[in-house]
């Protein structure tokens, strides 16, 4: 996820840009930068936030430009890599966000033609193939350029001597904001609402021309579009969490485009194949904290599963001052800041004792990167709640993508079975839809139990961590005491906690363990407590045994953990919000733990 903006009109464009840009910080914030079209064409971009571009820049002349602020993707967070990427005469300039998933072949293919690169990034193909298909008009040259790239983007470019932007977009959001002798594009219209508030949104393959005077449209055939713009009305405030009130809510609804992300151009493989070289391991450890932890228990049954090899799971920090075994496993650390100092901790452990490391990691260029062999970047964009949310739920994503890979090495997983877990993965964006759609009644259940003190959360199998993974989120954000069990252990001590003020979230899907769990819903509700069961939707028998049930897709019960951890996000988070909590930011802890 990374942030665009462009301006054209008579005003000078570099403070507008800047401002519009900080708005969209949200979206990124490794490295940033412009470029202006006056008497030339300058660019100017620099590594870090916005401000350290703000304090560097000098000043530039010219009443058109594009900006942007970026999340690395492909490529470290450094100067050269980040936006604007001019073309080898640099005479042109374009911005980028999403993901070109094909861009080595293409990039491969123009240096063949003597195209000169200056960076890592997937980006930077698009402004040589805009070059190369430049005949005199940018819009024709952006239409033809398209034809060879697959992927998501919304694109920005600008070029010397031209008063015009030219944008697209596709699966990545892209507006344009009409002013009074300017107009605007950007990724996201919360930006622009100091400047004007009627915006026309961009559809997918669509191109748009810019201008301080028109804006033209045009569809994938070529054919002009007529839209209406759309007036909004979203104040300033609105705009910093782009019209949600806290940035979880905010992260929980950007979900599915984090997993569609994550999986774009990667179903295939997730390039271990080259690290897996001449390796065979027949065991795996993951090592991760809090939220990380979790996904590596989830991965465990993912693993054993798929690839039919034994996974151990351990805390950073206790793995860390542990004593190492004979075994030589594939260590797994998990980590979506790559600065947690526990887990850095573990990664070099790891290294001295003599094992392979992969790390699953969301932010580039991270310490956790430096640390181990190979990396597998999980794509949520920046995650700004201190609860971990979207950057699980990627990290999942990251787990399923490496078990395959497991299982196809050893022979655990056929080619066919490796296809019908593809297609469920791809569904996965449309489960968790469809549980977002439910916020208002999963709010509404929330409401009603939010005055509880301590709440327990029971699972069985693949979603005894999602059970744990809800307490943890029902802790951290809503100060409920919350507990999660294997639903099978309940009987060998929990029990005696129950009484009917402790409600009991249940996760009953339809899996091996279905008929065992309706049978400790059952000793639960004999001690009086409320059960809130999360199932499979139509399953009328589990209705029968509790109080409410929250219902989510029937998928294979090995994805089942994705759409039931985004229930209990929205559960966390309803009940914090009625109990008045500070969600974001909630007190003791800190979204990055840099301590041991
Ligand atoms: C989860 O909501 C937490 N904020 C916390 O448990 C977090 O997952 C943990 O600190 C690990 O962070 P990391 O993934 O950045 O290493």
């Amino acid at each position: 996820m990374c942030g665009i903006v462009g301006y054209a009109g008579r005003r000078n464009a570099q403070p507008i840009l800047l401002d519009c840009l900080k708005r969209l910080e949200y979206r990124g914030y490794d490295s940033a930068g412009l470029a202006i079209v006056g008497d030339g064409l300058e660019v100017f971009k620099s590594k870090g936030e916005i401000a350290v571009l703000e304090a560097s820049m000098p000043a530039m002349k010219g009443t058109v430009g594009i900006a942007h602020t970026r999340w690395a993707t492909q490529g470290k967070p450094t100067t050269e890599n980040a936006h604007p990427f001019s073309d080898c005469t640099g005479k042109l300039a374009i911005v980028h966000n999403g993901i070109i998933s094909n861009f080595m072949d293409v990039r491969e293919s123009l240096v063949n033609d003597g195209h000169k690169f200056t960076s890592e990034t997937d980006t930077e193909v698009f402004a040589h193939l805009v070059e190369a298909e430049f005949k005199g008009d940018l819009m024709d040259a952006v239409f033809n350029a398209l034809k060879r790239v697959d992927g998501t983007y919304a694109f920005a470019v600008v070029s010397e001597g031209s008063g015009d932007i030219v944008a697209t977009r596709r699966e990545s959001p892209l507006v344009v904001g009409l002013g009074d002798g300017e107009n605007f594009i950007a990724s996201d219209l919360t930006a622009l609402l100091k400047y004007t508030n009627r915006m026309v949104y961009i559809h997918d393959g669509e191109v748009v021309r810019v201008s301080k005077d028109s804006v033209t449209i045009k569809n994938e055939k070529g054919e002009l579009v007529t839209r209406e713009p759309q007036k909004i009305t979203w104040n300033l405030e609105d705009a910093e969490k782009g019209g949600y009130p806290h940035f979880m809510l905010k992260e929980i609804f950007e979900q599915p485009e984090a997993i569609h992300d994550s999986l774009l151009g990667r179903v295939e493989s997730v390039d271990v194949e080259p690290f897996f070289a001449g390796n065979i391991f027949s065991s795996v450890k993951i090592v991760a904290c809090g939220t990380s932890y979790y996904a590596g228990l989830v991965g465990k049954y993912i693993i054993e599963e798929l690839a039919k090899i034994p996974v151990t799971v351990q805390i950073s920090s206790e793995y860390r001052y542990s004593s190492a075994p004979r075994e030589n496993p594939l260590v797994v650390l998990i980590t979506q800041s790559g600065e947690t100092a526990d887990t850095l901790g573990a990664a070099r452990e790891a290294k001295k004792r003599g094992n392979k490391t992969i790390g699953i990691a969301n932010v580039v260029g991270s310490a956790i990167t430096r640390e181990v062999d190979h990396v597998i970047y999980t794509r949520a964009g920046p995650e700004i709640g201190v609860a971990a949310t979207k950057t699980f739920v990627t990290q999942l994503v990251a787990l399923y993508l490496l078990a395959m890979e497991l299982g196809i090495q050893n022979k655990s997983l056929t080619a066919q079975a490796r296809r019908s877990m593809i297609g469920s993965l791809r569904n996965l964006p449309r489960a968790v839809q469809d549980v977002l759609n439910q916020a208002e009644v999963i709010e509404a259940l929330a409401s009603k139990y939010a005055k509880a003190r301590d709440m327990f959360f029971i699972g069985r199998s693949i979603n005894y961590p999602i059970a744990l993974e809800g307490a943890l989120k029902t802790k951290e954000i809503a100060y409920i005491h919350g507990e999660g069990f294997p639903a099978g252990e309940l009987k060998h001590g929990p029990l005696a906690l129950l009484s009917k003020d402790s409600p009991v979230v249940a996760i009953a899907v339809k899996d091996r363990t279905y008929e065992k769990m309706l049978g400790n819903i059952s000793e639960v509700s004999a001690r009086g407590s409320p059960v809130i069961a999360i199932g499979y939707e139509g399953d009328t028998e589990l209705a029968r045994y509790v109080d409410d049930v929250i219902w989510v897709r029937e998928i294979p019960p090995v994805f089942s953990p994705v759409p039931v951890i985004v229930a209990l996000q929205l559960w966390a988070y309803y009940l914090a919000k009625a109990r008045g909590c500070p969600i974001d930011k909630p007190k003791n802890i800190a979204k990055t733990v840099t301590v041991e």
